[in-house]
């Protein structure tokens, strides 16, 4: 039996790099594992969101676009990181094993540091939540983002040498790297991400989101003159909605040249809007109904704190909190 699982953080509205880059993924991984958890990582959040309702929105923002996008909570199971406090015990008895210097060199704290910024010790020690998340659930598999590698290395250490000190406590789990070829571009062309402000959001209003796709910023360059599909962000964001035929008939027309980037921009308004209007539809129903996701939330948190208070029993044993 393989255990899945996989946290995202409520810092903002998902946006396509988000989808394609994660959500799709875990979607598919529901189905054939024998259990996949998945959960919104509202503490980790509260390193950058400071505002209390903000915090709270994006928590039902993320399960409802979850929910609309496909997540099925009878195939997995989706809750709400704060609704399992053990995790906060299960952070300590793993502080207690943590070097300093194996937090330093995680890349958000050094690169905070490098900035010359202070951080707070819930940026330095994010890590060793992470690792909790893991192991309270005896997870094997960590779908993560390329990013996020590091930190699922600090979370094996960490099982590691508690398991050396105390016994077999903890299953060391193993990084799934979600497909990198996924890496979806912005309206400037970089990587898209919510702190670029060059995101699409999925279920941004569609006027807005026309007008954001027709401003994507495209080359001077003559109408005539042949381009390269695959270097292009235009045609990069196009490949991911369209169907593969269309896709290809695109990239001949690139290679051919004499075609406008506005007519490019014009079919991906058309694509996008086809891609996501069945979850648009199934997100409207959903928003009308809130006690729907209320109760996913709840049966998940229920499902998930039992099993993270079987595996906290155990390291609470192994490590003598338990005096009993
Ligand atoms: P953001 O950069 O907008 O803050 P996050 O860091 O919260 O996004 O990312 C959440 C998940 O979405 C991560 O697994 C990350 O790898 C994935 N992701 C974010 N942006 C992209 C992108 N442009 N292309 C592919 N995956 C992405
Ligand atoms: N740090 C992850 C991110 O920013 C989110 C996360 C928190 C996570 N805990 C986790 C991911 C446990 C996987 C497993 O993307």
């Amino acid at each position: 039996m393989t255990r899945i699982l996989s946290g995202i953080q409520p810092t903002g509205r998902f946006h396509w790099g988000n989808y394609f880059g994660a959500i799709r993924q875990y979607i598919a991984l529901q189905n054939g594992h024998d259990t996949a958890f998945y959960f919104i990582a509202n503490l980790h959040a509260l390193t950058t969101v400071t505002n209390n309702d903000v915090l709270r929105k994006n928590v039902i923002d993320a399960a409802t676009d979850l929910l609309a996008l496909g997540l099925d909570p009878m195939r997995a199971t989706l809750f709400v990181q704060s609704d399992v406090p053990e995790i906060s015990e299960l952070c300590w008895l793993l502080m207690t094993v943590t070097p300093m210097g194996l937090l330093e060199r995680c890349h958000a704290y050094k690169e905070k540091k490098a900035r010359g910024l202070s951080a707070h010790t819930g940026l330095f020690t994010y890590p060793v939540l992470m690792a909790a998340d893991i192991l309270m659930y005896d997870s094997d598999l960590v779908p993560v983002g390329e990013d996020q590698i590091q930190h699922i290395e600090v979370c094996r250490d960490l099982a590691g040498t508690f398991n050396h000190l105390y016994g077999e406590v903890f299953v060391l789990p193993k990084s799934y790297v979600l497909d990198s070829s996924a890496k979806v571009p912005g309206l400037d062309g970089g990587k898209m991400s919510k702190s670029y402000g060059n995101a699409v959001e999925i279920f941004e209003d569609l006027a807005v989101q026309k007008k954001k796709i027709m401003g994507i910023k495209t080359d001077s360059r003559p109408m005539e003159e042949p381009k390269e599909p695959e270097t292009d962000h235009l045609y990069n964001l196009f490949a991911l909605f369209a169907p593969t035929d269309k896709a290809n008939e695109m990239a001949d027309t690139y290679k051919k040249g004499g075609f406008g980037y506005g007519t490019v921009k014009k079919e991906l308004v058309i694509l996008a809007e086809q891609y996501f209007s069945k979850a648009r539809e199934k997100r409207r129903e959903l928003e009308s109904r809130p006690e729907i996701v209320a109760d996913v939330l709840n049966e998940g948190a229920k499902r998930a704190r039992a099993k993270a208070k079987e595996v906290l029993k155990r390291a609470q044993g192994a490590c003598g909190v338990e005096w009993r």
